[in-house]
């Protein structure tokens, strides 16, 4: 495997160029900021009335309705929500300057078709491996985000060095840039949202919390067992990988994992993975973030009402505020 870092990669590229960051959400206002504080001409694009706008000048960066921004543009990077894309893309498409450059943080869109870019247009990826605000403070830190890059469309014979560049620009080649496919990234990362860490470890907590409290352990131990070593465990294994956090725990905490987690993720886990990871590649998944897009978000905002009122929020509510 070979990362690139800050040393391996040109920064000319994108200097002396206007970047427009459409979208100052999450990764917007990360990109944007680490964009600005490496010299990066960048303007902000965003809808009549945006919220966002006050904001964003506050801290120094220019912003433009979404027309206005791409119209002098070398790079636009989509950064709104990546079922917006497609209207967003269209919206935009008529005042993308000729030979501009198309970047994405996620290869959704164009794995499944919601973009169909315009020929001349140089298209790339640059996928911060993490949020925007943890993006954001690392680069304040003087540190930087792995993550990763692909070219989708290469008209100008440009377009690695300007991906490279652009994830030198915001940090991220201080930790180091992957190399990947439109494909690749959008497939695994789905499926890791689905199947592992966004999807499944959240639903083993609150698995764990009920079976404990359901067989008479107060909702706060339950809650400090089940969910409150969730960081401890996450930092031993960033900093000591899967072999070295188990051996860094006691034995009796190592015997327990042993004779129980492939207890419980067997098979049949196993199995399932294997279903969303197909179901992802077939796109069923990105059919349904349209039809959620389209209808409103009817269940988003369900499930958002209910998750707040479980048992498991509540004794998270009583212990934040005994602790503070
Ligand atoms: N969030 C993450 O941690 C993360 C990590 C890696 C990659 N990514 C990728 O980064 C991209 C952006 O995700 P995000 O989570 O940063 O998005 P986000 O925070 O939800 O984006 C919000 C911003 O998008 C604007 N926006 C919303 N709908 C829009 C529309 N229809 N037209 C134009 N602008 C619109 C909002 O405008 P207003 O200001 O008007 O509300 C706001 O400025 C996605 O491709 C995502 O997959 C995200």
């Amino acid at each position: 495997m070979h990362l690139l870092k800050d040393a391996d990669i040109d920064p000319a590229p994108l200097m002396g160029k206007t970047v427009a960051v459409l979208g100052y959400g999450n990764q917007g206002r990360a990109q944007a900021l680490n964009l600005k504080d490496s010299g990066i001409d960048v303007v902000v694009g965003l809808r009549g009335g945006s919220g966002s706008a006050f904001d964003a000048e506050s801290t120094g960066l220019a912003t433009a309705l979404l027309e206005e921004a791409v119209r002098s543009a070398d790079v636009v990077m989509m950064l709104s929500p990546d079922e917006t894309h497609e209207a967003l893309y269209r919206q935009i498409e008529p005042h993308l300057g000729s030979g501009a450059a198309l970047g994405f943080s996620h290869g959704l869109s164009i794995r499944f078709g919601f973009i169909d870019p315009r020929p001349d247009l140089d298209v790339f990826l640059l996928a911060p491996k993490g949020p925007g605000t943890a993006l954001r403070s690392l680069y304040v830190e003087g540190k930087g985000m792995l993550a990763a890059w692909a070219v989708a469309r290469d008209v100008s014979g440009n377009a690695r060095d300007i991906a490279l560049a652009y994830g030198r620009a915001i940090g991220c080649g201080r930790a180091g840039l992957i190399a990947t496919t439109f494909a690749e990234e959008a497939e695994a990362d789905l499926f890791n949202e689905q199947a592992v860490v966004w999807g499944a470890v959240p639903e083993l907590l609150i698995a764990g919390f009920e079976t404990l409290v359901t067989g008479g352990v107060s909702p706060e131990l339950a809650y400090l067992e089940c969910v409150g070593e969730l960081k401890l465990i996450a930092e031993l294994i960033e900093a000591r990988g899967i072999a070295g956090m188990r051996e860094a725990i006691s034995n009796t905490a190592e015997l327990g994992a042993l004779l129980g987690g492939k207890r419980i993720v067997d098979a049949g886990v196993r199995a399932r993975m294997a279903e969303v990871l197909s179901e992802v590649r077939a796109g069923r998944f990105a059919e349904e973030l349209r039809r959620e897009e389209a209808q409103g978000y009817p269940r988003l905002e369900q499930a958002r009402r209910e998750n707040r009122q479980t048992p498991i929020e509540q004794t998270y509510r009583r212990l934040s505020d005994a602790e503070n």
